[in-house]
């Protein structure tokens, strides 16, 4: 599989993942529809699209900024690659792009895609609402350009531009997109949910979760979702408390934001999933011995 890489850095991104949920996806002789309910960066909604191991991806996030960006990708690819290539990298244009990301009109999609983007390209750890790389004064060794290698990020979303046809983007609560938009997908689609972590969310992602809010959203995946699912998470007792009765595992993935430690995330099925033979993730504890010996 190529390894074409999504133009956004993000906290917790899970593109490493790829390979994996191909096994899944051929396990379970999905090709068609993939859809992303918490989509952030897509990573690996983009890597699957272009190797073509799906015909469709659906990208759903709750926050404008993203949500906007991948608009700009899709709608103005053009523009949006002109605003890269004439980007001045400067500690003004950082704030001026700052505010406007603070502001968050709607009635300027592009605008608010690109800086949205040029912060998380020049941000630490890619974090909207971290300092700027390099510090105010650009006195540190990586300046704020470090990420902002313009002909890569652009030749990425030239790339993505090209399948424009075949993503399919909104901006809605993962809540009102389950009961509203899920149930027009194909039954043989494969939906991937990688919601706000329950430890530190809040310091990553302008929208994030209280304890409350996973239980909820934990009953409602489980109860209402009528296609193939598969979810991750940070993989705290809480979490495993909610999907208790569900098929997981743990396994380790290095984070890139600097605030949160290497830990264990866990991966949850769906009952109707079958998990591949052949795993390609390294586990950390026996979850998925037990998947195997009891399925
Ligand atoms: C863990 S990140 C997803 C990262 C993504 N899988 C990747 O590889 O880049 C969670 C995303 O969910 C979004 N989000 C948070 N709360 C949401 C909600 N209630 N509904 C939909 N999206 C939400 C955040 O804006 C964030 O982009």
């Amino acid at each position: 599989m190529g390894r074409f890489k999504t133009p956004l850095r993000y906290p917790g991104g899970k593109q490493r993942l790829s390979p994996f949920i191909v096994e899944i996806l051929e396990a379970n002789s999905i090709d068609g529809h993939y859809i992303e309910p918490y989509a952030g960066g897509a990573g690996v909604a983009m890597e699957l699209l272009l190797s073509k191991k799906v015909t469709n991806i659906h990208l759903n996030d709750s926050y404008i900024g993203i949500y906007a960006f991948w608009y700009a990708v899709i709608n103005h690819p053009e523009e949006l690659c002109r605003k890269i290539l004439s980007a001045s990298m400067t500690v003004e244009e950082w704030r001026k792009r700052q505010l406007i990301v603070k502001e968050a009109n709607k009635d300027d999609l592009l605008e608010l895609g690109f800086s949205t983007f040029y912060l998380n390209r020049c941000n630490r750890s890619g974090v909207i609402k971290a300092g700027v790389i390099g510090g105010l004064k650009q006195s540190g060794n990586y300046k704020m350009d470090a990420r902002f290698n313009r002909n890569d990020l652009i030749n990425r979303i030239e790339s993505i531009a090209l399948f424009k046809d075949k993503i399919h983007i909104s901006n809605m609560d993962a809540e009102f997109y389950i009961d509203n938009y899920l149930p027009n997908i194909p039954n043989n689609s494969l939906i991937y949910l990688d919601p706000p972590y329950f430890n530190k969310a809040s310091g990553l992602y302008l929208n994030s979760y209280k304890n409350e809010d996973h239980s909820r959203i934990g009953e409602k995946i489980q109860k209402d979702i009528k296609q193939n699912w598969i979810l991750s998470y940070d993989g705290v007792q809480e979490i495993l408390d909610i999907y208790s009765r569900r098929r997981h595992f743990l396994y380790d993935l290095q984070y890139s934001a600097q605030t949160v430690k290497k830990g264990k995330e866990v991966f949850i099925f769906d009952d109707n999933i079958t998990i591949p033979e052949k795993c390609s993730l390294n586990y950390v504890d026996d979850g998925l011995k037990e998947i195997f010996n009891n399925f």
